[in-house]
């Protein structure tokens, strides 16, 4: 009776026991069961039927095996039922197991049983069964299915695309809430963006909008202060910045600040009417002389001062000071200029080496050069000429004159004036003594009086000067006291004085 029913049911559906049979659950049957003794006629018949079942496929490498086509119907009867499939005698279209984890499981391990999948299955739902592996590929021996949900489990890895694909017949995929890594995919585009909704594939909605957020709005807060920054810079530290994007030689009053660490006064070296003079590291680690101009200005003076300073930048003369920068603010003016180590002619002439006539000559030389040099390529600049600001470079030999008179505007007559002071200064190693008032006249006064007569009295006891020379000396003393007289009428001409020393210098050659 049973082997009789089997081979009806077999005939009928192709493949697997009618519910009868069993008795037990499905791993009890699996244990005690086997197959009946027309089992191999029965199904070489429904192979006869229909040969594109899949245990069918008998080849010699893979001959049939009759207990394990046995055993998969025992499985495919009890998936079935589970299944809740409504009439599983007749028809075995859906396996569906929801929410129970152990179940599934269990009936997935059955790889015998997918191998030979049922033809009548076309829908395939393990929705919630917190199934923890990569994916179950064995699903996919069912070829023919046109649905596979497999959302609400633990998924991971991998999605099998290319066996996925194919899959022809699928038209319905659920892949959500998985954790299957992302993948860009053409075949993943078949289906609805619904069919991927947390499942590890797509990217997620939450990572979308925080791009979204990212690009909205900390993007242009980053843009925003990333320039407020850079503005800062520009216009406050430049010397931050790299050096192809800044105006090198204009200095900000926050640089001259910090170069001159907030105007401190070990930085300041000296100070002369309207002028500090620092020592200034700028932010590179140059040094460098900073001076600052003390008196307020107009709008149309700070003009005029921007423009001579781009002036004294360009020049270029082994007896001018190079000059690095400027500071032309609201509050601020400044000039910086290179730091030289040389001492000053004032200190120089008190020591030893200043005991030659010809030396003391190719320093009134030097600053001759510097100054016509300066008349030529920019009238309007004046120098301050004194002993204190002409510096001598390491060898003693080449003057620099190292302050410019910048927004004074240039008057030659006071530019021969004050050469005349240095002039008698160089020769008598005198000067004006500034406690006085009117110092200047009584100094060029006292100097007149025993000139040219007693001429020896004035000049400097350590000149070292030959009866001939003192000629010479006295002659240079008559050209410092023409170039102080007032009214500036009577003052020699640039040219004259230039000649003057020169022949003076000439001179001193032939005596050495
Ligand atoms: C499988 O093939 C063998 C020969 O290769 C044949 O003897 C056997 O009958 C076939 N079985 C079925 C069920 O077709
Ligand atoms: C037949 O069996 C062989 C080996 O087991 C397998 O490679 C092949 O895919 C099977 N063919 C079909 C149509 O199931
Ligand atoms: C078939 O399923 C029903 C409930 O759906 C269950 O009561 C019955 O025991 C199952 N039969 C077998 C043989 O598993
Ligand atoms: C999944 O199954 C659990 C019980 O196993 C149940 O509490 C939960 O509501 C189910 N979730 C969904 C989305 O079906
Ligand atoms: C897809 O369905 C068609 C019609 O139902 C069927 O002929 C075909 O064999 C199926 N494709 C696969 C791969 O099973
Ligand atoms: C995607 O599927 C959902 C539900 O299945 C549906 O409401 C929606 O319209 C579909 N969207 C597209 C673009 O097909
Ligand atoms: C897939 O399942 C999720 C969760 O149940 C659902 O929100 C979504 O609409 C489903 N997508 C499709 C294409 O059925």
């Amino acid at each position: 009776m049973a082997s009789s029913l089997f081979i009806l049911f077999l005939t009928f559906l192709a493949h697997f026991l009618p519910l009868s049979v069993l008795s037990a659950t499905v791993l009890e049957d699996l244990a005690t069961l086997t197959p009946p003794p027309d089992f191999i006629t029965t199904i070489t018949t429904n192979c006869l039927h229909n040969p594109l079942l899949r245990y069918c496929n008998n080849t010699t490498s893979s001959p049939m095996d009759i207990a394990e086509i046995f055993r998969s119907t025992i499985v495919a009867s009890h998936l079935c039922n589970e299944s809740k499939n409504p009439n599983c005698v007749e028809s075995f279209p859906k396996i569906r197991i929801h929410n129970r984890p152990k179940t599934a499981a269990l009936y997935l391990s059955f790889d015998f049983f997918w191998k030979y999948c049922p033809l009548t299955v076309i829908e395939i739902d393990l929705v919630n069964n917190s199934l923890k592996s990569e994916f179950p590929t064995n699903l996919l021996s069912c070829a023919q299915i046109r649905t596979l949900d497999l959302s609400y489990n633990q998924l991971t890895g991998s999605v099998p695309i290319q066996s996925l694909s194919r899959l022809t017949n699928l038209t319905h995929l659920n892949l959500s809430y998985n954790r299957f890594s992302e993948d860009d995919n053409e075949f993943l585009k078949r289906f609805n963006a619904s069919s991927f909704i947390h499942s590890g594939l797509l990217p997620d909605v939450k990572r979308y909008k925080m791009k979204v957020l990212v690009l909205l709005i900390v993007f242009p807060i980053v843009v925003l202060l990333l320039s407020c920054c850079l503005g800062w810079l520009c216009l406050k530290r430049p010397d931050y910045l790299p050096r192809t994007c800044r105006r090198s030689h204009k200095f900000t009053s926050a640089m001259i600040d910090a170069a001159t660490d907030e105007f401190s006064d070990q930085r300041l070296v000296g100070k002369s009417n309207g002028v500090d003079i620092y020592r200034g590291t700028l932010r590179d680690g140059t040094e460098a002389k900073i001076e600052v101009y003390t008196e307020k200005v107009s709008k149309a003076k700070r003009l005029e001062f921007e423009e001579e300073c781009e002036a004294v930048l360009k020049l270029r003369h082994k007896n001018l000071v190079r000059v690095l920068g400027w500071c032309n603010s609201r509050n601020l003016r400044a000039l910086v200029t290179e730091w030289t180590n040389g001492e000053n002619v004032r200190t120089w002439l008190d020591s030893s080496l200043a005991s030659s006539w010809r030396r003391r000559l190719r320093v009134v030389m030097g600053v001759l050069e510097g100054f016509s040099y300066l008349s030529e390529q920019w009238p309007e600049i004046a120098f301050d000429l004194n002993t204190s600001s002409v510096l001598l470079a390491d060898d003693g030999q080449e003057p620099l004159v190292s302050r410019f008179k910048i927004g004074e505007g240039n008057n030659s007559s006071t530019n021969i004036f004050n050469f005349g002071l240095f002039l008698l200064e160089m020769i008598t190693n005198l000067k004006p003594d500034e406690e006085q008032e009117d110092s200047e006249r009584r100094y060029l006064e006292y100097i007149r009086v025993h000139c040219p007569d007693n001429a020896e009295r004035v000049v400097d006891e350590k000149l070292k000067i030959e009866e001939r020379t003192l000629e010479k000396v006295k002659e240079a003393i008559t050209l410092g006291l023409m170039c102080t007289e007032k009214p500036p009428l009577r003052q020699p001409s640039f040219t004259q004085i230039y000649d003057t020393v020169v022949s003076l210098y000439e001179s001193s050659s032939r005596h050495h």
